[in-house]
């Protein structure tokens, strides 16, 4: 019943190479098993709302080949990530203020990958070149779906990783292979239950989950936790095509609010 994402985990690259930067950022990647579960809507309105907890934040849009941050972000971007890859900007060029304060922006560059990888830990040097600026409170990375070699270089290099999925059961299949392939290299892994209509949803999928990787005997010292779900709701989708942010557009409403308590779990769990 695995999907071609278990295969993808079993060529696993090691998930503990981040090197010793010293740095005031902590790195959050925002990650999923299955495309389109709303990784991307959910990374820029997180980013909003950390920055309404006083946070100074940088997204990064490391979605290689698919990137739709400066959408989400009402931007057009003239440099992104990969003109300082190619040596054709300098690290600060490429952080864009968006239209938010304190929420800066790296752009990736749709239907664009970096073309001379010659250097595996080329996309894992751009987030330690940012985090280690030390302007950031937060880095959020839009990791882009799927365990590709991308995605598990930007994990590689996370402090936290928040992973997104539906109770739908193909992205259940794909978010316990991340699951599996993380168990053996990180400490932990929160897990967002979107388009999920009440909290108690998500809190019985992701016992499931806990009890399914105590069979399999994965590590006991990893840590799974549930942090919130965030219901269906038409405004996301519209406001996403107008070009803005629900969290603020709506605040206040259903959605925005679960998603604020996401936000405020996280705050207070890497007390940043
Ligand atoms: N909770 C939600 N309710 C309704 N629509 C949502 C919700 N979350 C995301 N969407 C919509 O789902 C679509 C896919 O979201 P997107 O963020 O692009 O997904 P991903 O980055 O995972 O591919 C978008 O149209 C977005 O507005
Ligand atoms: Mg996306």
């Amino acid at each position: 019943m695995l999907n071609s994402i278990s295969s993808q985990a079993s060529k696993l690259i090691n998930l503990t190479k981040k090197k010793y930067i010293k740095t005031k950022t902590k790195i959050i990647a925002v990650t999923s098993g299955k495309g389109g579960v709303g990784k991307s809507t959910m990374t820029a309105n997180m980013a909003y709302l950390f920055s309404l907890y006083g946070k100074k934040v940088a997204v990064l849009d490391a979605d290689i080949g698919l990137a739709n941050m400066q959408i989400l972000f009402n931007l057009k971007p003239k440099v992104t990530l990969f003109d300082y890859m190619e040596n054709k900007a300098k690290i600060k060029d490429i952080i864009l203020s968006t239209p938010y304060s304190n929420i800066s922006l790296i752009a990736g560059k749709s239907g664009h990958t970096f073309a001379h990888i010659n250097s595996s830990d080329i996309y894992s040097r751009v987030v330690c070149d940012i985090a280690e600026l030390n302007e950031f409170d937060i880095l959020l990375i839009d990791t882009g779906a799927g365990l590709n070699e991308h995605v598990q270089e930007f994990l590689s290099v996370s402090d936290e990783i928040v992973a997104l999925t539906t109770p739908d059961p193909s992205a259940l299949t794909d978010v316990y292979a991340l699951l599996k392939m993380l168990s053996s290299s990180k400490k932990r892994l929160f897990l967002v239950f979107n388009q999920t209509t009440n909290y108690k949803i998500g809190e019985a999928i992701t016992k499931s989950l806990k009890d399914l990787a105590l069979k399999n005997r994965l590590n006991k010292n990893f840590m799974v936790k549930y942090i919130g779900n965030v219901i269906p709701d038409l405004n996301i989708s519209t406001t996403g095509r107008l070009r803005k942010l629900f969290a603020k557009e709506f605040a206040g409403s259903g959605s925005a609010l679960d998603l604020d308590k996401i936000v405020h779990n996280l705050v207070k769990e890497i007390s940043c």
